[in-house]
Order: C-alpha cells, then structure tokens, then sequence
C-alpha cells in the first residue's frame, strides 16, 4: 500500500484558476459546502439533486427507505424512465441535432448520430424487443462489442423496462451462458462478429455455443448486429437486427417505471462462488450517473467527453450508455483497441474529435507510456491535444509516475486529473476530486463525492486515525448503490453488510487517510479479488476454470502478483493428475492450461505465470497458504512462518522456475 506519509513529499496541483472559475463547483469553499449541505441533510440534499438532474414523471415524496435495510431504496415512490431522461428530454429542450455520439469505428471510420437519430433507434429497436414478446421485468442480454447499435440496444431495454445485462465481448461462451442463465434471460442481443485491431473475432458463434451448453432455455430469440457480413449460422430463432428496425415504428411511448426498478444487472467477481450479479435501480442510480458526470468531469455543453472503458463494465455502463446521454453531452464510442494501427491511436483520436474530457484507466496509460518511450512517433508530443480540460483515472490505483507522465504528455501540464474511486457495486463515483474544486495529490483519489460518507475502519467498524490503513468502509446508504446480489440476498447482505460493521458498506478495499489533508489513498483488495488490467477476477473463479480441466488438473491455487502494466497479474499454481513435468513439456502444457482457462472465462482471465507443483503449501487442517504463494510468485524471501506447513519441502520447490 502506498504510505499515506508520501502524500507530503508528494507534487500538489492546485485548480487551474480559469477552470475553477467557470467550474459546476467552484472552488474549495464550494466543495465544502456541498459537504455540509449533505451532513446537515443528507436525504434533503440528494433528493434537490433528484429533482434537478433527473425528469420525474411522478414526482417521489419519500426520500431514503431503510425499512427492509441493508435493501435500501430510494425515491421509491416516484417514476421515471431512464431512456425518456436520456434521449427524449434531451430532444425537447432543444438537443435534437446535437451529436449524443461520435462513434470510431476500428478502422477509423467515423459516424455521428444526433439526439434525435439515437431516440428513433432506441424506439425501433424497443419496439421490435415488444414485437418479439419481451415484457417489463424480462432480462435481455446484451454480447456485443462497442457500438451505437449496443447503446441503443441498452436504451431500449430501459424504456420498456426490461433489465439487461451485458456480458463483456471478451467472455467465453461458457461465461456467457452462466450468465444467461443465472439471470434467466428471455432474448440475446448480439453481433455477427465484432472487429479489434484489424481482426474480426466472432460474437455469434460463441453466443450459439453458450445456448447450445444448457441452462438458457429461456431464450427464445437472438437479434443479430450485422457488423462485419462474415459468415455465421443461422437458426429459427435468430433475427437480424436491422430486418426487425426496419418494420418498426420511430415512436415507443416510454414504460414510466417506479425509482427501484432494476435497471441492470451486471456481473462481477467476489471473493467466493461464482461472479455475482450486482442489481442497480433506475432512479437513484441515474440521479447519481448524472450527477458525478456533470461535477467530476466538469461537463458543458460545448464538451467533447471519451471514457475508452467497454460497455460490458460499469464504467461503460455510467459513463458511456447513461451518464453522458443524461446530461446531454456529446461522446466518443470507441470500437478499436489502443494500439492499432498503432500505440498513437488514442492521442490522434483526440486530437480528431477536439476530445475535451478523456476518461481511460491506468493500465492503457502505463502500457502506452511504455510504448510512447520506444517509439517517439507514437508520444503523445507528436499530436495536438490543446482541447483537452480535464483527465480523468479509474478502475485500479494509479502509481504517481503514470500519474505525472499523463498529466505532463497528455495534459499538457495544464489539466487536472480526477482519479476516481468507485466499484461496479456503487454504481457511480464515489471518491474523487473535483477538477475547479480539490488540489490533486498524485495517487490519492482526495476526497469523497458531496454526499458519500466515505470512512475508514478497523475490523469492529471503528474509525481508525488519519495516517493510518483500515477498511474502506461507506456509512450512509447512497442513491446509486447497489441494491442486492440477484437471486441472494443473502450473499448481498453478507459480502457488503457483514454483521461486525454496524450497518456500514464494506468495500473490500484497504485504504489510509493522509494526516495533513485527509486524502484516501486506495491500497487494493483485500480479498481474494485479483484487478488485472482495471478487470476485476476472483482467484476462486479461475482455479475452479483450472479444476475443471479434470484430465489433467488435480488441484491448482491462483494468487494475484505485482504486474508494472497491469497492476496485477495472474500467477497459478497447478498440481497435475500425471508426473510434474520440466522444461520444453512444461511449457507446453501452460499454454494448453492457459487457453484452457482462456475458454472457460475468456482471455482476460489467462494465467501469466504457470506453475507445476506436487503439492500445494498447506496448513495441517488443510488451508492452502495463499499469503506464503504470493511471496512465491513476487519472487520473494518468505517472510511467513512455515512452521505450520504441513509439507515444507514444497517450498524448495515452488520457487524453482521450470
Ligand atoms: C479498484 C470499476 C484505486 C478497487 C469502476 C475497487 C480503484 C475495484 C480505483 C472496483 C481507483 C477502482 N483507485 N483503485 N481510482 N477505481 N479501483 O467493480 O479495488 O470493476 O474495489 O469497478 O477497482 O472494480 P470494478
């Protein structure tokens, strides 16, 4: 963990005064304000923001609801619709032939779609989601790769209320089936093949063969993108999606939903079980999306906002497919990657579209910093990034020197970077500076949002003094929180609310608060939820995927190591049924394991570093020594007491390399 004390030595960025002037808060007075206008009441101060960010259709009376608390609900008694917020409103009050979204194709083909344009889409495509049966409260999943039709595809699911889930193009078919049928969808959205760095990987094929594994026998239908024409089955139940817009109508009158209708549901990892579906409501989950992306990216009107995440996390789901589109912003949907055609494609994206607001995640910065130092035709110096205001960090700690050299290379030295903290769980920012508002501090993300009572702990809920680590912890329910595990509210209660915490949501990250200026400084999980590359990943999920491998995995242990690139990367341990093999056959057999693994989640769940053993280090009752294994695969001196291994020779041999 980064020692709060650095906080000291550290740089401190002040607001650039010319951007704190004409800032939505301005100023740290501002800020302060803000702060105590919520401690005063902090249900009357989230339900003015309710009431200026969001359109009701009826307007809620009750606030905050804690009866059947930790299920807390808020606005309850009000309704909404997110989509109607999102495209209509935006039409009405005059942004019919603004551009909601500039979107980049691949191969640097670019198409712009108005407010108005993006509406009539979302309402062919709900109509032809109500043309195929699909009702309020039905799940539709959503497999597809960055697009305009993906947004609209989410769009119209909150407009006839149906709560999708997207599931990252980047998952296996087993993956995808998973969570098809833990959420019981109804219909499957996908594309024929979806398009990466020049490479057209398919979509369909995979999305057949997750339907074809059982347990998704709820779907009846599957609406097919055609993005790249390449070839793919077909079946019955298949549609293209562009035949079903076509006979639909422009017009879908919106279902007006109450506040705590799920929204989504969205996947994501814990420390035991399989990934979770984390539940999010419509109304407090909109009211914060907008809120945190007006203030935290200090957006007007004329701004030109890109948050490079993908749709199949939470950051794309606030802060590509709501936030932006709830305010009514104009963005960038980026459907490439960072390093083609080459590692410039980011700085020249910018300098295309006048980008003015750029959100991505430390790991891009520290692999294109990487890239930009080899070959000077990529730096960031080479192109005009003079539209640039404010940056912006999310996903996993950023190091002060990527911190420093982002805001040097990229923001000129003139922009302030938000680093914000915040979980697939919380919905939206919950830790973050505001750029005309908070001196920055590289590696802390500062302070908590206006509203979030962001607190750290010790194990029986005490606050613990500045200066020294704890849990982070929220002690107030927040309009964007997540409302529970879907289908397991006792795993909801039990992972967030555990009993010791006196009611206060734990976050399951350790971190510090700085003495001086009590800034939070996020030192990481501590649980057993490794966040490799920004993507979180249960050690759990990944040693059942090795297990199951049963012809050759008897026991595998997987444990999380220091990556300069990735921040963490994934190290297992493999006890085989056969001989430990040496050499050229060891390496064989980790590339089989790893693509084993990489078909069982997907390739972003691959093992960096394999390891055959034949044994794992134990305790006597049988526990394996997973602090002892991530000393083995930092490559360094265990410093752990091994008199309770119940096999100690293993240890010589763990840290021999094949
Ligand atoms: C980590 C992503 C440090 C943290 C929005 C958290 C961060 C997990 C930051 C959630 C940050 C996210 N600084 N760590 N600014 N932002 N994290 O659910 O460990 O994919 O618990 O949500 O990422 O990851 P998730």
């Amino acid at each position: 963990m980064n020692s709060p004390d650095r906080q000291l030595e550290s740089s401190i960025y002040p607001p650039p005064p010319a951007l704190a002037q004409h800032a939505h808060v301005a100023g740290r007075a501002a800020y302060d304000a803000l702060v105590a206008e919520a401690e005063e009441d902090h249900e009357a101060y989230w339900a003015r923001l309710a009431r200026e960010f969001v359109h009701w259709k009826h307007p809620f009376k009750k606030v905050l609801g804690s009866e059947k608390a930790p299920h807390y609900s808020w606005f309850e008694d009000g309704t909404l619709n997110v989509s109607w917020n999102c495209l209509d409103r935006q039409v009405a009050e005059g942004r019919g032939d603004k551009v909601a979204i500039v979107f980049e194709a691949d191969d640097g083909q670019v198409t712009r779609t108005t407010y108005a344009q993006l509406l009539a889409m979302t309402c062919r495509l709900a109509n032809a989601l109500k043309a195929q049966g699909v009702k309020k409260g039905d799940r539709v999943a959503i497999y597809m790769s960055m697009s305009v039709e993906a947004v609209a595809a989410m769009q119209a699911c909150a407009r006839i209320g149906a709560i999708h889930t997207v599931v990252f193009g980047g998952f296996s078919a087993h993956s995808l089936r998973d969570r098809i049928a833990d959420t019981g969808a109804v219909l499957l959205i996908t594309a024929d093949e979806q398009l990466r760095g020049g490479k057209a990987l398919p979509l369909k094929a995979i999305a057949d063969e997750a339907l074809a594994l059982g347990g998704c026998e709820a779907v009846r239908s599957v609406i097919v993108y055609r993005r790249t024409g390449g070839a793919i089955a077909w079946s019955a139940r298949d549609h293209w999606l562009h035949e079903l817009m076509a006979t639909q109508a422009e017009h879908c009158e919106p279902e007006w939903v109450g506040a705590e209708h799920p929204l989504f549901l969205l996947y994501t990892s814990g420390s035991t079980g399989k990934p979770k579906g984390v539940q999010h409501s419509s109304g407090g989950y909109l009211v914060q999306a907008a809120v945190t992306m007006k203030w935290t990216f200090d957006m007007h009107d004329d701004d030109v906002f890109w948050c490079t995440a993908d749709i199949g996390w939470v950051t794309g789901h606030s802060y590509i497919a709501y936030g932006p589109l709830a305010i009514g912003a104009t963005e960038i949907v980026f459907e490439g990657v960072p390093t083609y055609p080459d590692a410039g494609r980011f700085w020249k994206m910018i300098e295309r579209h006048k980008v003015t607001v750029f959100y991505t995640a430390p790991t891009a910065i520290r692999s294109l910093i990487k890239a930009a130092e080899s070959h000077a035709e990529v730096h960031p110096d080479r192109f005009d990034l003079s539209s640039l205001r404010v940056l912006g960090s999310v996903g996993e700690p950023i190091n002060p020197a990527a911190w420093e050299w982002y805001h040097r290379n990229v923001g000129g030295g003139r922009c302030p970077i938000v680093d914000t903290w915040w979980q697939t769980e919380t919905g939206a920012q919950m830790i973050t500076p505001l750029p005309g508002a908070t001196k920055l501090v590289p590696g802390s993300c500062t302070l908590p949002f206006p509203g979030i009572a962001a607190a750290i702990v010790d194990e029986l809920g005490e606050d613990v003094p500045n200066g020294q680590s704890g849990l982070l912890v929220i002690k107030k329910p927040w309009p964007g929180m997540i409302r529970t595990i879907w289908g397991d509210d006792e795993r909801y209660r039990s992972s967030y609310y555990p009993a010791e915490l006196r009611g206060y949501y734990l976050a399951g990250d350790g971190a510090a608060r700085d003495r001086a200026t009590g800034y939070f400084t996020i030192g990481g999980r501590i649980d057993d939820v490794l966040n490799v590359s920004g993507h979180r990943m249960g050690t759990m999920e990944i040693e059942s995927a090795l297990v199951a491998c049963t012809e050759l995995v008897a026991e595998a242990a997987v444990v999380g190591r220091p990556d300069e690139t990735s921040g963490e990367a994934i190290c297992a341990f493999v006890v085989l049924k056969g001989a430990r093999p040496h050499g050229e056959a060891a390496d064989k057999l980790a590339v089989q394991l790893r693509n084993w693994v990489g078909k069982e989640i997907g390739p972003i769940a691959k093992p960096k570093d394999i390891r055959f053993a034949d044994n794992l280090p134990k305790t006597r009752s049988g526990k394996i020594m997973r602090r002892l294994l991530r000393s083995v695969a930092k490559g360094e001196a265990v410093t752990q007491d091994v008199s309770t291994l119940e096999n100690p020779a293993i240890l010589q041999q763990l840290f021999e390399t094949h």
